[in-house]
C-alpha cells in the first residue's frame, strides 16, 4: 500500500484502435468513418521500405485534409533501430496539421528510447511553435520492453497508452508460434487425459496493466491477426478486459465492432455495479462497512470495483 494516490489514466475512450498502412491512402476516409475511438496511420511494419517516403507524404496530407471527426489521431513511426524514425518525427512535427494528436513508438526497449523521441519532438515543437503538444503511445513487443515495462510507463508526461504487440513479442521471446495473439495449440495442460488450454499472453498483459495503472497510462491489447476468427478475437478481448485493459487494436475493419462491444461495459454490468453502489450506500447509512448483495459479500472495496465499471460506461456515453 502506498500513501500516494494512483494517478488516473487519460479520460478518453480507447476501446478500439484501427490500423491502416500509410501507403494505402484509399482506405483513410473509410478509417475516419469507422466506429473506432483511435486511428493509427502506419509508417512501420505494414509499409515496405521503398514506400516509406510516399507513406509519410500521404499521412501528412491526410491529417490535414480528411475529416477525422472526434477520433484520437495517431501515427505509428518506425522503430529506433531503423534509419527511418527521425525523418518520420521531423516531417510529422514540421509539416502535419495540428489535428495530429499522438505518435506511436514501436519496439520500445527502455525509458531512454522515449527520452530520445521526447527530446526530438520537444525541439521541433518549439522551433515550429506548435500549439498542441503531441502525446505518445508505445508498443511493448520485445523481451527488453517487458523487462523494463515499469520504467517505460514512467518515462514521459507525454505517454498516454501502452499496447502489447503479440507478433514481435513472440519473436523476441523465442516463442514457438507464428500466430498473432490468441489461443496457442501447444500451450496446454493435461488433466484426466483432457487438454486444457491456457493463455501464453497472460503474464505480459498483466505486467503491462500493472505498470500502466501505477503511472496513469492506458493499457491496450494489440493485434489479433486472424481476422476470419471472430470468436477467437472476442475470447482474447474478453480476457484482456477482465485483466484491466481498456481496448484492443483492429487490423481489419470488421474487428472494430467486436472490440467496441467487449470494451463497452454491458447494460447488465452497469446496472449491477449501480446496485452494488446503492447497497453500499444503504450499508453506510446503517453504519456497516459490509453487506450482502445477491448472496455474496460486498464491502468498501466493492465500491471501487463498481466505480471502475460505472466510470468507464459514463466516459463512453459522454463521447
Ligand atoms: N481500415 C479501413 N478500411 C479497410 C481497412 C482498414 N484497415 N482494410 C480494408 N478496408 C476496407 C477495404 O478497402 C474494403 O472496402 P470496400 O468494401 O469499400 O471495398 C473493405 O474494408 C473490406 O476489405 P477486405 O477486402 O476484406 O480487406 P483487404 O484485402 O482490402 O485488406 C488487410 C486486408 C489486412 C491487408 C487490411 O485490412 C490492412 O492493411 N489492415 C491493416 C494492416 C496494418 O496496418 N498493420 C499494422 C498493424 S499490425
Ligand atoms: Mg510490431
Amino acid at each position: 500500500m502506498s500513501f500516494r494516490l494512483q494517478p488516473a489514466a487519460p479520460a478518453r475512450p480507447n476501446r478500439c484502435q484501427l490500423f491502416g498502412p500509410g501507403s494505402r491512402p484509399a482506405i483513410f476516409e473509410k478509417m475516419a468513418a469507422s466506429a473506432a475511438d483511435v486511428i493509427n496511420l502506419d509508417l512501420e511494419d505494414s509499409v515496405a521500405p521503398v514506400d516509406k517516403p510516399e507513406a509519410r507524404k500521404n499521412i501528412i496530407e491526410a491529417i490535414g485534409d480528411v475529416d477525422w471527426g472526434d477520433k484520437y489521431l495517431s501515427v505509428r513511426i518506425n522503430g529506433l533501430d531503423t534509419p527511418y524514425w527521425y525523418r518520420d518525427v521531423v516531417d510529422l512535427l514540421e509539416c502535419a496539421a495540428d489535428r495530429l494528436d499522438q505518435i506511436m513508438i514501436p519496439k520500445v526497449g527502455n525509458a531512454a528510447d522515449i527520452y530520445a523521441v521526447d527530446a526530438l519532438v520537444t525541439a521541433v515543437e518549439a522551433a515550429k511553435g506548435r500549439q498542441k503538444p503531441i502525446s505518445f503511445e508505445v508498443i511493448i513487443e520485445s523481451a527488453t520492453g517487458i523487462a523494463h515495462v515499469d520504467e517505460i510507463a514512467a518515462s514521459s508526461p507525454r505517454l498516454q497508452a501502452m499496447s502489447l504487440g503479440a507478433a514481435d513479442f513472440a519473436a523476441s521471446m523465442g516463442m514457438q508460434t507464428t500466430g498473432i495473439g490468441g489461443t496457442q495449440e501447444n500451450y496446454y495442460m493435461i488433466r484426466e487425459g483432457q487438454k486444457h488450454w491456457s493463455d501464453p499472453w497472460h503474464w505480459a498483459q498483466a505486467a503491462i496493466v500493472a505498470a500502466c495503472r501505477t503511472h496513469g497510462v492506458l493499457p491496450v491489447d494489440g493485434p489479433f491477426g486472424d481476422f476470419s476468427d471472430d470468436d477467437g478475437f472476442l475470447a482474447q478481448a474478453r480476457r484482456s478486459a477482465t485483466l484491466g485493459m481498456v481496448g484492443k487494436w483492429a487490423i481489419h475493419p470488421k474487428q472494430v465492432a467486436l472490440a467496441n462491444a467487449v470494451f463497452t461495459p454491458s447494460a447488465d454490468a452497469v446496472a449491477e455495479a449501480r446496485e452494488i453502489l446503492a447497497a453500499m450506500e444503504k450499508a453506510k447509512a446503517e453504519g456497516a462497512g459490509a453487506t450482502v448483495y445477491k448472496g455474496r459479500l460486498v464491502d468498501i472495496a466493492s465500491i471501487k470495483q463498481a466505480e471502475v465499471i460505472v466510470a468507464q460506461s459514463e466516459l463512453i456515453s459522454s463521447k
